[in-house]
């Protein structure tokens, strides 16, 4: 099969909340959960999958309220192919515009053998049953082959056929493992539509994990052969290696339209600004190198690339860096500016607050315009982090002292309010930051371990604010902290309360 007509529309799947939530380390709150879910609202994809609501409550209530509050897309949740996933997930988006239930079974032989411990002719009939139960809420069902790639295509096709019949609308056709290479990828596609005979009835979908770093070039492998929906995260986030990254696709699409003839209905100016809002809230910090939204995605660093942009930008530059909304380094607010242009800004980094969330920001925004002469955005993306979008805090930075330098032993004394109650605790460490963590760690009494740390300065200079990403286990749940600030042992404090709130939202919630 060829290229398609011009101009035709690839649907826009993003699983960031869900696939990507699935991320070792990453727990998302309803809150930032919504405010992703609004920034993915305006960037402009087609359907949000919200989370897998059987998971947890907290998932149930994250989908529940996107579903609620987000219009003009498709939400969908996640279900097993069971009746009971699938009632859970239909009352937590039925309140959707167009929701869409989204059940799934693997189909592999590996699969089946180790996992499921079912034949082929069972799981066609969960499948089957699955869809069929599905459908009796919605005309709107997607049903996904999971392991689709290493299955018997054959068993795949049939087992779409029968799905399809059962009021599927979409199909999808994963690479759970990361395992296709492109060109084997794109015949795989090509088999499933010469091979299934109802699959003009419903459209073709396609999931692809990152584990051999080809996940963009299947996608489009996929879409060369008649996929059309793909299912993608900001950042490419995900199990193991993560998915698909979504500003990959969608711009490879609109940079090569002499061989991708395709639209995606993606405002791809507010892409910066969603990946930035993704990387702090789930603290997955995105490397360096990182395509299109990586820090050096448009840094030039030979003297002859630096000469021939200066001539002539498309010399070295294939992507406009505006196109995906990024405004390198540009000063947005200084000490004077008033809480209207501040509340201006904000909206235009994509972050909708109320008039209290903004005063909360609007203070400490005075604080580091009184310390720092300029405020980038990426200062204001770390204070709304900070003042807004935090875990529900159960354990609260009230004061911090730390006493060190070169000769005596590093002290610390912090001030924590736990559940209201504010206590104190004093402690000596290898540094101020190890004796501050010693503190806080015997104020909450955890017995999590430290597995990593790091600091980061959001912009350059050293007025800038410090970024420490701090991640922990316990008892088997990983969590990523992070905080913010001038002051990089309190940026540090900061991280480490806000892994431990994490933690205990984890242990409550999920
Ligand atoms: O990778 C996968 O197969 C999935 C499915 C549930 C779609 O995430
Ligand atoms: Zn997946």
């Amino acid at each position: 099969m060829g290229k398609m007509s011009s101009s035709e529309r690839i649907i826009v799947f993003d699983t960031t909340l869900r696939d990507g939530e699935q991320s070792p380390g990453v727990s998302l709150n309803v809150e930032e959960k919504l405010q992703i879910g609004r920034q993915l609202e305006k960037l402009g994809v087609d359907v949000i999958e919200a989370g897998f609501p059987i998971a947890s409550p907290g998932d149930f209530e994250g989908v529940q309220r996107l579903a609620r509050e987000l219009r003009g897309l498709e939400i969908t949740a996640l279900a097993r192919a069971r009746e009971k996933d699938i009632d859970v997930a239909w009352e937590a988006i039925k309140d959707g515009e167009n929701p869409r239930i989204h059940t799934f079974i693997a189909t592999s032989d590996i699969h089946l053998k180790y996992k499921l411990k079912k034949t082929r002719d069972q799981v066609l009939d969960m499948a089957r049953a699955a869809v069929k139960y599905a459908a009796g809420y919605s005309g709107n069902v997607e049903f996904s082959a999971e392991d689709a790639s290493r299955s018997d295509l054959d068993f795949v096709c049939k087992v779409f056929e029968a799905v399809i019949d059962a009021g599927a609308t979409t199909v999808n056709f994963p690479d759970t493992v990361g395992y296709a290479i492109p060109w084997d990828f794109a015949g795989m596609i090509r088999y499933i539509k010469e091979h299934t005979p109802n699959i003009h009835k419903a459209v073709l979908s396609v999931h692809c994990h990152n584990d051999l770093g080809l996940a963009t070039a299947n996608v489009l492998a996929a879409i060369e052969q008649g996929a059309r929906q793909v299912e993608c995260t900001i950042n490419g986030i995900g199990e193991r290696a993560g998915n698909s990254a979504l500003e990959e696709v969608v711009m490879a699409i609109r940079t090569r339209r002499d061989l991708l003839p395709y639209e995606t209905g993606i405002s791809t100016q507010h892409i910066v600004a969603t990946s930035r809002m993704v990387s702090l809230l789930t603290g997955m910090v995105v490397q360096a190198n990182k395509a299109i939204v990586g820090n050096n995605a448009f840094a030039h660093e030979s003297g002859i690339h630096q000469d021939g942009v200066l001539k002539e930008r498309t010399t070295y530059e294939i992507i406009d860096p505006k196109d995906i909304g990024l405004s390198q380094g540009l000063l947005i607010l200084g000490k004077h500016s008033g809480r209207h242009a501040l509340k201006a800004k904000l909206e235009e980094l994509g972050y909708r607050l109320s008039d209290d969330e903004i005063d909360r920001v609007f203070v400490s925004f005075k604080a580091i315009a009184d310390k720092k002469k300029e405020v980038y955005p990426e200062d204001l993306e770390a204070l709304v982090a900070e003042q807004v979008l935090r875990i529900p805090d159960r354990y609260r930075l009230v004061y911090l002292h730390v006493a060190g330098g070169s000769g005596i032993r590093p002290a610390a004394t912090v001030g924590v309010e736990i559940d209201g109650k504010e206590a104190q605790e004093v402690s000596m460490g290898a540094g101020p930051i190890d004796a501050a963590f010693k503190a806080v760690a015997k104020l909450v009494k955890t017995h999590s371990r430290l597995l990593r740390f790091a600091v980061n300065s959001i912009t350059g200079g050293t007025d800038a604010l410090g970024e420490v990403t701090v991640r922990l286990e316990e008892d088997g749940h990983v969590v990523t902290g992070q905080g913010a600030d001038p002051d990089i042992i309190t940026a540090s404090v900061r991280a480490y309360l806000n892994a431990l709130n994490r933690l205990h939202y984890m242990e409550e919630y999920k």
